[in-house]
Formats: structure tokens, sequence, C-alpha cells
């Protein structure tokens, strides 16, 4: 009998072809999160389980999973998986590093971009058949070239964010848990502290993983720090943003606008105050949303899996099981 396989939303080809002959795969089909009593009735007698960033991976789900050998997440960020209860529980656990930096990096960019130089407004504009001349007022923008992009967190992903900065004729700072000589020189990049970060850029995007010291990281007292005419980019995890504040700040004009590819709550309610607000630009968590890198996630995470369940240490893992 080949051992059972739980995955919670339909994945890429990529992904199933390497798993269907050695496993019994079932999936969650609907396009939406499984919900959570379903999803620990299904957890029963499962040896892998590849979960999405949606799924909380908790006590209560592992409790449920006795025969469950490897948790593989769909996606780099872990921060939905109780990590040290799947270590006690000598469950290995995987994610897809690497794979989705220049996808995710290359999204970050497009939301300064957009931002910066007016896209979304210029292109309601031009629908609502308001474009009747060319004219030397409309729709100034921001350059990029010569302004301050404040990097926080540099990883894979804020180091390639930081690479086309440079290409955009930018100076770059980042402020991060460590100093990365080698990568400064390289891009030449700055190491800054957190709060010169904030009075500093022009341009602040967001790069670190969620975790508690990084909850929340930018709150009132961030903003406060912040120039009038920042544009503040997350592409991290909604909650690295107080949302309350972040609503203030936007509204009180105290920042000149936000991107948000992820939010807290998320998804967002049809009719929260981020919604509403003109200098806010909310897209439905798609950094790594292209076709090859999606395939490639899934792939990997297919590979987390097949090694879990045959009790070898996992190509890309998070954990360690000795
Ligand atoms: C996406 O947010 C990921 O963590 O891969």
């Amino acid at each position: 009998m080949k051992p059972k396989v739980y995955i919670t939303r339909r994945i890429q080809s990529e992904g199933l072809n390497v798993l269907e002959p050695f496993c019994d795969i079932e999936l969650w089909e609907e396009d939406r999160p499984i919900p959570k009593t379903i999803l620990l009735e299904k957890v029963k007698g499962i040896r892998g389980l590849i979960s999405m960033l949606s799924d909380p991976i908790d006590e209560e789900v592992i409790a449920n999973a006795k025969a469950l050998k490897v948790v593989a997440n769909f996606g780099v960020g872990y921060d939905n998986i109780d990590i040290a209860c799947c270590t006690r529980e000598k469950i290995r656990v995987g994610n897809t590093p690497g794979v989705l930096t220049d996808a995710t990096a290359d999204l970050a960019f497009a939301l300064l971009l957009t931002l910066a130089r007016r896209i979304e407004e210029g292109a309601q504009y031009v629908k609502e058949g308001r474009w009747l001349s060319y004219s030397p007022t409309l729709l100034i923008g921001k350059d990029l070239s010569e302004k301050t992009v404040g990097i926080i967190g540099f990883g894979r992903i804020g180091q390639a964010v930081a690479k086309r900065a440079k290409g955009f004729g930018m100076r770059v700072i980042y402020a991060n848990t460590s100093r990365k000589p080698e990568i400064e020189d390289q891009i030449g990049a700055q190491c800054v502290f957190f709060n010169e970060l904030l009075e500093d850029a022009d341009f602040i995007s967001l790069h670190c993983p969620l975790t508690p010291k990084t909850e929340r990281l930018i709150g009132e007292k961030s903003f406060e720090r912040m120039k009038k005419e920042a544009i503040l980019v997350n592409t991290a995890r909604g909650k690295v943003i107080d949302t309350e504040a972040l609503i203030r700040a936007l509204r009180t004009k105290r920042i000149a606008a936000a991107g948000l590819d992820v939010t807290d709550p998320e998804p967002l309610p049809q009719d929260h105050p981020l919604l509403k607000l003109d200098n806010c630009l909310v897209i439905p968590h798609i950094g790594s949303a292209t076709t090859r890198t999606r395939g490639r996630v899934a792939e990997m995470s297919a590979k987390n899996i097949l090694a879990g369940i045959n009790g070898e240490a996992l190509p890309y893992p998070v954990n360690m099981i000795g």
C-alpha cells in the first residue's frame, strides 16, 4: 500500500507528477482554505502533508496526525506551522527557499513602481475617458533614481530587491539582524540601524520573516519616523505591520502610500478601511505567482514529501530531526 499524502489545495502538476508514482494522494479541491474541522479529519492516517501558508498547522492538527512524518509548506514562509511541536513529534518540516526569490522581488518592485508612477490612477483615468490631451502637469509621480530605498530584512528576497534598486539608480540601505558585508560590497548597499532606515528612506520594502520579534514591527512609532513622502511596500507578511497604525498613517497622510501584497487579516474583508483609501494599493498575496515559480514550488514541496515519508533528511528542511 502506498503512503497517504494530503494536499490542502490543488497544486501544479510538476508536484503531483513527482508524488503520484509513490503516494496515495488526496487533495482539497475547493478554491478556498480547507476548514480546520475537515483538516483535522483528513490528517488522520496520512504520512505526508503539503500545506499552504493559510493553513494553521498547530498542536491540534499535529495531535490528530499520528502517522505524520513530514509537512511540506508550499512556499518559503512557515509562520503557519508550529515548528517546535513538529520537532517534538519528530515530524520533518520543509519549505521552498530560493526558488521564489526573483518573482517576489519583482512583485515588490512592481508595487513600488506602480505607486511611485501612479500607474493605477493613470489606467483608471484613461478608462474613465478623461484622457483628452498630453498635459505637462498630469499625474506627476516620484523618481526612483537618486532616491533611497530602505530594505527591512536582508535575506535572499531583500537582496534581490536591492539588486533591482541598484539597476534603477537608487541608493540602498538595509536593516537586518546581522550585517552582510560581502553582499554590501557586491551590491553597494549600506547597513543602518532600524530607526535610521525609517527616517532616511524614500521607499521602504519589507522582507523579514514573521516571528514574535517582527510581529507589528512597523507600528505607530515607526510611522512617526518615516518621511511624509515615504512609500511602504509589504510583500512579506501582513502581521509585520500594525494594520490600525497603517490605516491612521495613510488616512492622515503621515506617509504617502502603501503597496501591500500581504495583509492582516488576510484576505481583507470587502469593507475593510484599507480598501477605502486612495493611497493604498492591495493585491492578493501573489508574490510567487508566476508559472515557472509555482511549478518549482510544487516540485520542491513534493520532493520534501518523498524524502520525509522515507525517513530521510529533506532536501529543503526547516527543522532537524535526529
Ligand atoms: C509566500 O508568501 C511564501 O512564503 O512563499
